[in-house]
């Protein structure tokens, strides 16, 4: 059975571009792969959070998982500081990561740019914790959304520099994953750019009713198609995006066909687009209510997504240690 490995930073609630591009492939995936599927929280660490919203947080994204239906009989649902194994092999892999690479990150040049008082060696080295999540349990895929694709490419550069330096057939090399074919990405609400947790773009799995309604009808739109058959415009084509993903497609295919033919209204795309958000997100919104003050629950799950994540750690991180020369005398 292939491994499949991915995570979620703790740095906000789970988002639809989080569902739609990462955990919707999660559901689908636990039934017939190993999964392991964790909480990024050494990851969350690089914006210095405060340790009571750190724990809050964590304890938020794990209802947040359980709700959706991730199945810890199924996966094995862990946190990351859970399983220190990955942070020893961060260090190892480090010594095969390069500056120059880790400069050219796309992500590492936008977190310089957003938070230039605080450029430090975590932001620099995230794309190698993030290699080390993946590689300490051999994954062979990584379901993730379209912002992860370069992080991606680094582990598997990462897993086959490190293959070739120590000449053994070692690492399994991951594969990036979505069931839609091709890696996914669910624009904002503001126009352009991807729906994020910071943002302030998103619409949250746990959102009252009521947010949604107000978030969706602030969404930018454009003053309409005045010639028949124009290209859709960017802000419409990221409403229908997020359609695509919660409605009918008869209710899409209508609106195109209006939009087509110039008679489309915003607002009556709004109003359904609102109601079909709500509609999905409200079973979950209420699990994520009631699983959340269920600490015993939570704790549990915790506890043993630790003890498996760590029988699997523990045997790569022994037989990495044998590959480098660590050997007992
Ligand atoms: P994070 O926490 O930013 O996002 C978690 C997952 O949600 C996806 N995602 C999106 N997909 C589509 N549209 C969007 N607008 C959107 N926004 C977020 C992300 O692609 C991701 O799959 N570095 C990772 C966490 C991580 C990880 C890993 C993932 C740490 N180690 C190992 C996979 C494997 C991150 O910051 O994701």
């Amino acid at each position: 059975m292939e491994t499949v490995v991915s995570g979620i930073r703790p740095t906000g609630n789970l988002h639809l571009g989080n569902y739609f591009g990462a955990v919707k492939n999660f559901l689908k995936m636990q039934e017939s792969y190993n999964c392991f599927f964790f909480i990024a929280d050494y990851h969350s660490l690089t914006t210095h959070p405060h340790p009571d919203d750190l724990h809050g947080n964590v304890r938020q994204i794990l209802s947040e998982y359980l709700a959706c239906g991730l199945d810890p009989e199924k996966a094995t649902i862990y946190i990351q500081s859970d399983l220190p194994e990955v942070a020893e092999l961060t260090l190892l892999l480090n010594m095969n990561a390069y500056l120059g690479e880790l400069e050219r990150t796309t992500s590492f040049k936008e977190k310089a740019r957003k938070q230039p008082n605080n450029v430090n060696a975590g932001l620099l080295t995230y794309p190698v914790l993030m290699a080390s999540d993946i590689l300490i349990h051999q994954a062979a895929k990584v379901p993730v959304g379209k912002d992860q694709e370069q992080h991606l490419e680094m582990t598997r550069k990462f897993a086959n520099r490190f293959n070739r330096i120590y000449e053994i057939d070692y690492f399994t090399i991951p594969q990036p994953f979505s069931f839609d074919g091709s890696l996914i990405k669910i624009p904002g609400l503001d126009g352009t750019g991807k729906m994020g947790k910071s943002e302030g773009n998103g619409i949250f799995l746990a959102d009252e009713p009521e947010a949604i309604r107000k978030k969706v009808m602030k969404a930018v739109t454009d003053s309409g198609p005045s010639v028949p058959n124009s290209p859709i415009s960017e802000p419409i084509q990221n409403l229908f995006t997020i359609m695509e993903a919660v409605s009918k497609q008869e209710v899409l295919e209508q609106f195109k066909e209006d939009y087509a033919k110039c008679t489309i209204r915003y607002g009556d795309l709004k109003k359904k687009l609102a109601e079909d958000i709500i509609a999905f997100t409200t079973p979950i919104r209420e699990k994520i209510l009631a699983i959340s003050k269920d600490k015993a629950y939570l704790r549990k799950v915790a506890a043993q997504g630790k003890e498996k994540a760590h029988q699997s750690a523990a045997k790569t991180i022994k037989e990495v240690r044998e590959i480098i020369g660590f050997k007992p005398f």
